[in-house]
């Protein structure tokens, strides 16, 4: 029997040899582990005031921190920002000043949450973008040109709504039809995404709470994906520098989407008339 048993060196050389693909084999399955509920984590917690590739909010963009400090200082500044910034850390001291004296709260963060959370971060400097919270509503900022395109088609009425409602250009105007192409009855929303932001934006096509769209869409709301290509093209028209068009099409569209607006006013006020005898 005795002589089955491996030897103290055969097992040393047995192990250093496996090492090396034990780690290759664990090291991307854990990380790709850690990646969905660091999102998702991220949403919920770091999204009020950080993005990661978005720019600067209340608190700094946070794409690439984990190569810009090290870790252990990151861990320490997320268990509390309050006690490291009174302690005289001059990077943290820095930051505050930056971001207008504002103190990011202490985040009670367990390991495995943090674990997740750098997971995440790593990932995202990888891909050089991110999308935090894959099962929160995605960003206009995510959007392909087919989508954003999909959006002007459905705000021009040139694809039907697929629960009916009346086309946006009944109503809107947005530079990019043309001064005179869409209707004018409501605002026009060139840069109501700008001035909104994703956080009002995205409620907004959701409930579309607004006089007059209230009846409208609360018969034939938006499906998700309609309020998200609209978004992405409110959001692309709000960015967009180019001048206005002025072909005729546009200026008919907006009469055709007007007209068609009016109707359903109508159908939904005669509806409502009759209810009420
Ligand atoms: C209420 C707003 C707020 C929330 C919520 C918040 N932060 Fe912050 N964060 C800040 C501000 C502001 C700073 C800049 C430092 C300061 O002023 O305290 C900052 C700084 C940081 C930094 C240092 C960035 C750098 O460039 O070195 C990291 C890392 C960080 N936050 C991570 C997080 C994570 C992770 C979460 C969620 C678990 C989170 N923060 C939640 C506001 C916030
Ligand atoms: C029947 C007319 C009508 C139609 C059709 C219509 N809206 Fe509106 N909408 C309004 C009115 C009225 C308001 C209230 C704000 C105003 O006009 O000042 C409004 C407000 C909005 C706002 C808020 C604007 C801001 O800057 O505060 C958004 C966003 C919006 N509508 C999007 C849409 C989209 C997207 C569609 C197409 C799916 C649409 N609307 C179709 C009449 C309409």
């Amino acid at each position: 029997m005795r002589t089955h048993v491996p030897g103290r060196r055969q097992l040393r050389a047995l192990a250093v040899a496996a090492l090396p693909m034990l780690v290759l084999l664990v090291s991307p399955l854990a990380v790709a582990q850690g990646v969905p509920e660091g999102s998702q984590l991220f949403s919920q917690r770091c999204a009020s005031c950080h993005t990661v590739g978005q720019g600067d909010r209340v608190g700094p963009d946070l794409m690439g921190v984990l190569t810009r400090r090290e870790e252990s200082w990151v861990t320490t500044f997320l268990k509390s920002p309050g006690a490291m910034i009174d302690g005289g850390d001059p990077v943290a001291n820095e930051l505050l000043k930056k971001f207008n004296g504002i103190r990011m709260p202490d985040q009670q963060l367990s390991d495995d949450e943090r674990k997740g959370l750098f997971a995440f971060l790593r990932d995202c400097a990888e891909k050089g973008s991110c999308q935090p919270g894959a099962s929160g509503p995605k960003l206009a900022s995510d959007a392909t040109p087919e989508e954003i395109e999909h959006g002007r088609q459905l705000f021009e009425g040139r694809v039907a709504l697929a629960n009916g409602g009346p086309p946006c250009i009944g109503c809107h105007n947005v530079r990019d039809i043309g001064v005179v192409g869409g209707g004018t009855l409501a605002r026009d929303l060139t840069f109501s995404f700008a001035r909104m932001g994703e956080r009002k934006m995205t409620p907004a096509l959701k409930e579309l709470d607004f006089p007059l769209m209230r009846e409208l869409y609360g018969q034939a709301p938006l499906t998700d994906a309609e309020q998200f290509e609209l978004k992405a093209y409110l959001a692309q028209v709000s960015r967009d520098g180019t001048p206005p068009r002025k072909d005729r099409d546009f200026f008919y569209l907006g009469f055709v989407g007007l007209g068609v607006a009016l109707g359903f006013i109508g159908i939904v006020l005669g509806g409502r008339g009759r209810a009420k005898d």
